[in-house]
């Protein structure tokens, strides 16, 4: 908003607040609930490497219009798993983060170390928070193989791994790619989007990867530079 105006004084002239509808009448806006925001409180010292506190917030909100959209599966699994997939790489030393997931090479070891190790970190978290045992398995089933294994072992497996690779489609996950690589906008797209729509595994992500990747082709367009 532009801080020259307000409610009361803006380019309409009248306040229009009133008409605003509320969270629970417009899909995708309610805020974080509290089993979640504690769950998320106790993940995030986990998540300080290399923005993926910011990633697993993206994700989270992603996952939850998946989860809403995705017939079968189970959100108090789905957004538990989503919030803590990604805790172990507090676990690896952080200079070797980013040569773990670089382009054309990678480390599959230390791949498979953050995911046995977020495991860890994630049963630890949900048996804090008080979690019955069979969704604390289930969560941690999905922890331990988000990257590496390449199909899902259910649905729940599916939706989180399809939220986990759609932040990078998001304005914030082509910022981080682009600033990780020194890559051009253009660039990390490209790269991105070679990396994300062939391995999505449901109906919704391959949709919602088109809206994003819609907007992040607008952002690099030649047409919306050219209008300053
Ligand atoms: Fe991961
Ligand atoms: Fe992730």
């Amino acid at each position: 908003m532009n801080p020259r105006r307000t409610p009361s004084h803006n380019l309409i002239g009248r306040d229009v607040t009133a008409h605003v509808p509320t969270v629970e009448q417009v899909v995708g806006t309610a805020p974080m609930p509290a089993i979640h925001e504690g769950i998320w409180r106790l993940a995030a010292p986990h998540l300080h490497v290399r923005s993926n506190d910011v990633h697993t917030l993206y994700s989270y909100e992603l996952a939850r219009g998946l989860v809403d959209l995705v017939p079968g599966t189970d959100p108090e699994v789905v957004l538990p798993a989503i919030l803590l997939h990604d805790t172990g790489w507090s676990r690896v030393p952080e200079d070797e983060v980013l040569e773990a997931i670089a382009p054309g090479g990678g480390r599959p070891d230390l791949v498979r170390r953050h995911e046995v190790e977020g495991a860890a970190i994630a049963r630890e978290i949900l048996v804090r928070s008080g979690c019955s045992s069979d969704v604390v398995d289930r969560v941690v089933g999905i922890v331990d193989g988000h990257d590496s294994r390449a199909h899902a072992t259910s649905i729940d497996d599916a939706v989180v791994k399809d939220a986990d690779k759609l932040w990078r489609l998001t304005p914030h996950g082509v910022d981080t790619v682009m600033d990780w690589f020194g890559l051009t906008r253009e660039e990390a797209h490209l790269l991105i989007g070679s990396r994300v729509h062939p391995h999505l595994l449901t109906d919704a992500g391959r949709t919602m990867a088109r809206g994003l990747a819609a907007v992040v082709r607008t952002d690099t367009s030649s047409q919306l530079r050219a209008l300053g």
